[in-house]
């Protein structure tokens, strides 16, 4: 009797302790609320971003491209919490309707405080192993901790954004669901470097001429333009001079040499003294002092002023500087720069019009128009 009693109680303990475990199990797999759920991002593949004719560019193996990376990347671009007060977000400085430069001079981040030099446009980065004017940081994950922590950008501080970041239920969920993580400083920077390698510019009228077979896309200025760009012409008399050369640091399909020994790396010819070290100041190597990266020149008509400082407000005045204004004694001038032994082109009126009719068949209005890269905010 004692017996059957104890077995009965055994198995109701039994019963009641399995099934409990299969709630508790059932719970465990369902609640999609819970912060440890599985979340599996969708995969894009570099393909569907970069196209042919550009190549496939050397990508992250670590940080492959995904939905939600590339999302959680776009919000903390457009975000004013990275920066101290909350008033600056890297948008701020890099305006899409301007290919992602700044019409400013010199930029402007928190307390008014202006930065120190001009803010480039964004695009084509994949591309590209050297950042900033004096190439001076080669990975985009590393990069966007300068901009953060930079007193005259965003002033931020690491452990403070760190904070915010997690206590932000919109960064909280998208953590997850971009790298199955809380917000944390490393995954914030990969997500970053996920949508700044997918900024793709590649739909200029140049691009659609580009290597010049579909000559009939551009007008016949255009097209002289395309010649003296390409250093296809020779216009003086003594036939020193061929052409404007500027394809040697601006050539290819992204209109920008990215190898440094072949003008990738340059001093222009600015006049005046040496302000700015440029490269210099970071190598310390008298070869480097003035050099600065060659930028791309597509989107070029949307991102005056130019230059590392800003200096020239309008694209007649950079012509205007290869034209006649060159600085041959600039200390590390390029030899690009005076292959044609050290004298001005003296370009005609109707050369600079080509010319500038050219670049400004570099602009990408899909590219700057692109809801893709446009504030996910609004
Ligand atoms: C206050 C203005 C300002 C803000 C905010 C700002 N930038 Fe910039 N950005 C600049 C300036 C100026 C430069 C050029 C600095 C230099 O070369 O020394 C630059 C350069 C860059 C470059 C280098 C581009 C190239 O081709 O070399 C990248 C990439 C970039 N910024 C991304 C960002 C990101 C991402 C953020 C937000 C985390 C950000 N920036 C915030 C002004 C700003
Ligand atoms: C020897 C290499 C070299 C040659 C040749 C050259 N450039 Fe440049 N270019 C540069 C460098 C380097 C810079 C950046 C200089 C700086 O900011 O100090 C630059 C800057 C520019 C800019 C401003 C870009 C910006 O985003 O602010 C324009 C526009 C430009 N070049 C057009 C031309 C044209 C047009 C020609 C031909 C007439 C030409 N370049 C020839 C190296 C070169």
């Amino acid at each position: 009797m004692e017996i059957i009693k104890k077995k009965l109680l055994f198995s109701k303990l039994w019963l009641f302790l399995s099934i409990s475990l299969l709630l508790f199990s059932c719970r465990e797999e369902e609640d999609p609320s819970k912060n440890n759920h599985i979340y599996k991002p969708t995969a894009v593949s570099p393909s569907e971003i970069f196209p042919t004719e550009f190549g496939m560019p050397p990508l992250p193996a670590d940080n492959p491209f995904t939905v939600e990376g590339i999302y959680l990347g776009r919000m903390l671009f457009y975000d004013p919490i990275l920066s101290i007060d909350s008033s600056i977000s890297c948008s701020s400085c890099h305006i899409q309707e301007f290919a992602f430069a700044d019409p400013q001079k010199l930029s402007t981040g928190v307390f008014g405080l202006k930065t120190g030099r001009n803010a480039p446009s964004l695009f084509n980065m994949a591309y590209s192993r050297k950042f900033f004017w004096d190439a001076r940081v080669n990975t985009l994950r590393d990069l966007v901790f300068e901009p953060i922590q930079a007193h005259n950008e965003m002033a931020m501080t690491l452990p403070l954004l760190e904070t915010r970041l997690r206590r932000n239920q919109k960064y909280i969920d998208y953590f997850n669901k971009a790298f199955n993580t809380e917000p944390n400083l490393l995954d914030m920077s990969k997500a970053m470097e996920q949508f700044l390698l997918s900024i793709v510019s590649k739909d200029s009228r140049f691009n659609q001429f580009f290597p010049g077979t579909n000559s009939h896309l551009l007008n016949a200025s255009e097209l002289r333009g395309a010649f003296i760009f390409n250093g296809l012409v020779d216009f003086d008399a003594q036939g020193k001079t061929k052409g404007a050369d500027c394809f040697h640091c601006h050539g290819g399909e992204m209109a920008q040499q990215q190898n440094p020994l072949m003008g990738g790396i340059a001093s222009n010819g600015l006049p005046g003294a040496v302000v700015d070290k440029g490269v210099g100041g970071i190598t310390n190597r008298s070869q480097d002092l003035g050099t600065f990266k060659a930028p791309s020149l597509l989107n070029i008509a949307l991102t005056a002023p130019y230059m590392h400082d800003g200096r020239f407000n309008t694209l007649e005045e950079v012509v205007e500087h290869y034209s006649t204004g060159v600085n041959y004694d600039h200390p590390n001038i390029h030899p690009q720069m005076s292959a044609h032994g050290g004298i001005q082109l003296n370009l005609s009126q109707e050369q600079k019009d080509d010319l500038l009719a050219y670049l400004r068949t570099m602009t990408d209005f899909t590219f700057i128009s692109n809801p893709a890269y446009s504030n996910p905010f609004k």
